[in-house]
């Protein structure tokens, strides 16, 4: 039994004896019960002034009657302060309630299934074609991560697009460079980091050679005209920076449904332009096709080039609707950074201009903060990036040199680098809100102490090992007084609290409420750990105090699962 539902069958029973006259009681009292700021002032609270209109009193009496009228001792204290009706549990059976619920399905504590038949689309990571990956796409790739599991934790179907950067006159050049300086070999060989210094390349010598400009985009022309050769060759440079990506998104088990990039819309604008054209949305600028959103103070969106070329937002437009077709989602996410924030509120707008209503509400822009290196901007004609690929690395590095100290004999060090190093690097990405700006430092990114990845790890393989040094179960019944100190009721009330972590971090799109909630509960445990004995004592409170172990193991375990991390048994 959940505790809230408790409350709430305890505050209405109450309201009931105290006025029976009252009829059209909300019927939702539990979800009504607010957390106070401070312990000491109860676990739960109810706001007595949502009841003074229907019962025609003011909130401090109506407080004042409840506090009166209801009387569970065995559950919960009650007591009044202004308008608010505070309960306080009774602390044993609080612990009991909380574990009985934990550990009632391991590994669902905060699921549900209240997402269940509704569909959402995300769009994230949506790399670009021919460049490497890069710590600039490191937030869209782990927030994305983290909200598809959230979501599909809480029952949503959820839909993973790799919204591919791989339409542009830049595929051109890199096809003319391809063709002057490049073959077959290098290329192969070389990957994304060969198809950059070809683009690289083509910008100096363009500089001498001004006709290459025009060459590049002819061989544009031709990728758009279907041309097959030109195709073949871009088809290819797409393999090839996936193939790069697909080692990154590997090593943080990102998947996705979809790879439908900017280039697969191709053929689905002519519906996109018609739609515009029909409902008189178009207007022409420098021979620039255009929508004006004056009145909602935008600049104009841009939809066809004076060459007749789409653009970015059109292509967008055209996803959004062959999404909701393909899809039918309930709502469509958009991980992508900050500064994209206008592109979006345009598109958005104009999608709504054309008659589409769920534009205003079912698609989001879930930003986030710009990513810097060392305090400068990020840069990657000056050389003023990191690859993802070599953080990962590095930070796999020195976890396992850490382990081969500290833990010579581990089973499978190499399993255990890659998830304590991946895990560090995850962590440093989904620890703040996700619209701080993060400046990437490596020795923060591959900080293993305080508040990060791997202590929280380290945690979980603590819990691991002491149960599998607790006694096998017997037939006492758990002593739940052993959990009524005050280090073990912190715990307990980080853990019954975690449903509501998980709602509100996939509300607000928000995986670090989610970090911080296990951040939270591994420093509670080890507080407890260190002041409690939890194994050699009178086997009824130690059975209580290796149940709180175990829910805490879980729910750390499944806390970092769904910000993408994994939990080693044993570091
Ligand atoms: N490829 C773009 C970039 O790297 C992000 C695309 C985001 N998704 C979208 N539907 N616009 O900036």
């Amino acid at each position: 039994m959940n505790m809230r539902t408790e409350i709430g069958r305890m505050l209405k029973t109450g309201i009931e004896t105290a006025f029976p006259e009252a009829s059209d009681l909300p019927d939702n009292l539990s979800s009504m019960l607010e957390t106070p700021p401070d312990p000491n002032m109860g676990d739960l609270a109810f706001p007595c002034f949502r009841l003074s209109k229907n019962l025609r009193k003011s909130p401090q009496a109506i407080a004042q009657l409840l506090a009166q009228t209801i009387h569970e001792p065995e559950t919960a204290d009650v007591s009044c302060i202004g308008g608010y009706l505070n309960f306080s549990f009774n602390k044993s059976n609080f612990a009991r309630s909380t574990l009985e619920s934990v550990l009632a399905s391991p590994g669902s504590w905060g699921s549900s299934s209240e997402g269940k038949g509704k569909t959402v689309c995300m769009d994230y990571s949506s790399i670009n074609i021919a460049k490497r990956f890069h710590i600039g796409h490191l937030s869209t790739t782990v927030l994305g991560n983290s909200l598809m599991r959230i979501y599909r934790f809480l029952g949503w179907n959820a839909v993973g697009i790799n919204h591919l950067g791989d339409w542009g006159t830049q595929f051109g050049k890199m096809i003319a460079a391809y063709k002057h300086w490049g073959n077959e070999k290098m290329v192969e060989e070389g990957g994304v980091n060969a198809l950059t210094s070809l683009y690289v390349r083509f910008h100096e010598e363009a500089e001498k050679c001004p006709s290459l400009e025009e060459e590049g985009r002819a061989w544009f022309k031709k990728i758009e005209d279907g041309d097959p050769e030109a195709l073949k060759i871009f088809n290819w440079f797409k393999e090839m920076t996936l193939r790069d990506a697909q080692k990154v998104y590997e090593l943080l088990d990102v998947h996705f449904d979809s790879y439908a990039g900017e280039s697969f819309y191709n053929d689905k604008m002519g519906r996109v332009i018609d739609e515009l054209k029909q409902k008189q949305l178009l207007r022409e600028s420098d021979g620039a096709m255009i929508v004006d959103l004056e009145p909602w103070k935008m600049p104009p969106c841009l939809i066809l080039k004076s060459d007749g070329a789409t653009l970015y937002a059109t292509r967008d437009i055209a996803a959004a609707l062959y999404r909701k077709d393909t899809y039918h989602f309930d709502q469509c996410l958009y991980i992508v950074a900050y500064q994209q924030q206008l592109h979006f509120r345009q598109w958005f707008k104009v999608l709504e201009l054309m008659g589409y209503p769920w534009a205003k509400d079912q698609l989001h822009h879930v930003a986030f903060g710009m990513v810097s290196y060392e305090g400068k901007t990020l840069s990657t004609r000056e050389g003023h990036v990191v690859y993802l690929e070599e953080v990962l690395q590095r930070a796999q590095e020195k976890a396992l040199n850490i382990i081969r100290e500290k833990s010579p004999n581990l089973d499978n060090p190499e399993k255990v680098a890659r998830q304590v190093g991946i895990g560090a690097v995850v962590y440093s990405a989904l620890q703040n809100g996700r619209i701080k700006d993060i400046d990437f430092w490596w020795e923060r990114a591959l900080n293993f102490d305080g508040d990060t990845g791997p202590y929280v790890q380290y945690t979980y393989a603590r819990c691991s090992s002491l149960l599998r040094k607790a006694a096998p179960v017997n037939a006492a019944a758990p002593d739940y007084n052993a959990l009524a100190n005050d280090e073990a009721q912190a715990v307990l009330r980080i853990l019954s609290r975690f449903p509501d972590t998980v709602r509100e971090a996939a509300d607000k799109y928000e995986p670090s409420m989610i970090t911080r909630a296990v951040t939270d509960l591994a420093k509670a445990y080890n507080k407890f750990y260190y002041e409690h004995r939890i194994l050699d004592q009178d086997t009824a409170s130690s059975l209580a105090r290796t149940e709180l172990t175990k829910a805490v193991a879980d729910v750390i375990r499944t806390g970092l699962w769904l910000i993408g991390i994994e939990a080693p048994e044993r570091m």
